[in-house]
């Protein structure tokens, strides 16, 4: 078998239109979540520190700007997904039923909402409202789902418990490893085809090689980008013929 490995720096809404209609079988996007600000605390790394320290400042624009860019990047990923292919979507809590509606709106079938919840929940320094302790994703499938990987019973539940503080990366809103492994064992067969539009610190491309998948990984951070090329370029597999096509290609040692 052969996988590839494709990365991508830049906007998502101006490179996924050059991506070929109905050739991905499994999305995964952790767009920004839009909910950093300057003023609400968060711990990281030891730290007190505000949200938008933490978790980056990616998303100061107004919600009707995410709220174009999430609606674009929906569409583009309409074309995409080829008949059948499912697409995973992480949200914060607040916009799920929103997107949810959009999602129909444009004719995909969003079929459910999955959980993960944190194992280490981080403590809420003003204690003014509830620890935040999970965060949530729209499965949803373009059509009948092509591929549907029913695992064991208690791997079915729409609850996943992953630790949250064990980071590979520097990257501030790195996802668990297992998560993304879990979506793309269910919904897809190896050499199937992964696309990651927000790719961050490159879970999903780590997932997707574990798997024997191929991927597609777009990030618009240059600076991310050398951490996903650390985090995936170079990685040889016995059981097959891996090809990377990476921008600036640097020999980083495994
Ligand atoms: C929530 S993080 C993704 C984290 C990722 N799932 C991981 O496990 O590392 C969102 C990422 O989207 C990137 N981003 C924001 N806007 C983007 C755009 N228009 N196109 C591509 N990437 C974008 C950010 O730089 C950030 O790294």
């Amino acid at each position: 078998m052969k996988t590839y490995y494709k990365l991508i720096q830049g906007d998502c809404n101006k490179i996924m239109p050059t991506l070929d209609c109905n050739s991905i079988d499994l999305l995964i996007a952790d767009p920004p979540y839009h909910i950093e600000q300057s003023n609400k605390l968060t711990k990281q790394n030891g730290k007190i520190m505000s949200t938008s320290s933490a978790w980056g400042h990616w998303t100061n624009d107004s919600f009707a700007e995410y709220d174009l860019m999430i609606k674009q990047f929906l569409i583009y990923a309409s074309k995409t997904l080829k008949d059948g292919g499912s697409g995973y979507l992480w949200l914060d809590y607040s916009k799920v039923g929103y997107y949810w509606g959009y999602l129909e709106q444009i004719g995909l079938t969003p079929r459910n909402s999955l959980i993960w919840v944190k194992t280490q929940p981080m403590p809420h320094i003003r204690k003014t409202n509830y620890r935040s302790s999970y965060e949530q994703c729209i499965w949803f499938t373009k059509g009948e789902p092509r591929a549907f990987n029913f695992l064991k019973q208690k791997e079915m539940k729409n609850v996943f418990h992953a630790n949250n503080t064990k980071r590979t990366t520097e990257h501030p809103t790195e996802k668990p490893l297992e998560l993304f492994k879990w979506h793309i064992e269910v919904s897809s067969n190896r050499g199937d085809l992964v696309l990651d539009p927000f790719l961050g610190s490159g879970t999903t491309m780590k997932a997707a090689q574990e798997l024997g998948r191929s991927c597609i990984g777009i990030e618009l951070n240059p600076e991310y980008i050398d951490i996903i090329k650390k985090r995936c370029y170079g990685t040889t597999f016995l059981d097959r013929q891996v090809e990377y096509d990476f921008p600036e290609v640097i020999q980083y040692a495994n």
